[in-house]
């Protein structure tokens, strides 16, 4: 999308240097994603480590206007190295396409890095050793809108323990960012009368960040 732009300004006879400095800007974020991402292959931080495949990044747009956070790596996600690749990852793609957008026009991340055992949640001290790796994300992201997947992005994020149900829906200003709260899909996979309300949240968050 961004080399599409780039033309675009580039045939309307933008000047050169500010279309050169914005090719800058991107190839410096890809460089300092990247570094995080060597570093969470090295990590032993949290006992999580030591049952991963590959750590997961994340991964999209870096000049996005919007970051998805999930939880962790599942047991695809493990194996490709990417984010919500599997079922729960489906309905999500699902979901910002009905929204009229595209997985590579948003960033998707998650609290923690490595896959914990049988998928469970991690505890509070693995998201804790994790959390710098995705502060370091967001800020060079830089997205107006943060939108959480679920009650561990909520904690993660906002420190206090949400009953989701209760706080999905809202939007808050958080650190001088937009933070809108949803389901995590694979809630939404075990409730599919929630299916609609999830594609209405992942729109409306979509929305928030134009
Ligand atoms: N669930 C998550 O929270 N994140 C993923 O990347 C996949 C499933």
């Amino acid at each position: 999308m961004l080399r599409e732009i780039l033309q675009i300004l580039k045939d309307v006879g933008f000047d050169e240097l500010i279309v050169e400095r914005l090719q800058e800007v991107k190839k410096e974020k890809l460089r300092r994603l990247e570094e995080i991402n060597q570093e969470i292959h090295r990590c032993v931080k949290c006992e999580l480590h030591k049952g991963r495949n590959k750590a997961v990044l994340g991964e999209g747009n870096p000049f996005s206007n919007i970051m998805f956070i999930g939880e962790a790596p599942g047991e695809e996600e493990d194996l490709q190295g990417r984010p919500f690749v599997g079922k729960a990852g489906q309905l999500l793609t699902q979901a910002i396409e009905r929204a009229g957008s595209r997985r590579e026009e948003v960033y998707i991340a998650n609290i923690n890095k490595c896959r914990p055992p049988e998928n469970r949640q991690p505890t509070i001290q693995e998201q804790e050793a994790c959390l710098p790796f995705l502060e370091r994300q967001i800020e060079i992201v830089n997205p107006k809108v943060l939108c959480l997947l679920g009650a561990t992005a909520y904690r993660g994020i906002l420190k206090t323990q949400p009953k989701i149900t209760q706080e999905r829906g809202k939007v808050l200003d958080f650190r001088g960012r937009t933070v809108f709260i949803t389901y995590h899909p694979a809630y939404v996979l075990r409730n599919p009368t929630e299916k609609e309300t999830f594609f209405r949240d992942i729109k409306m968050a979509i929305e928030l960040a134009i």
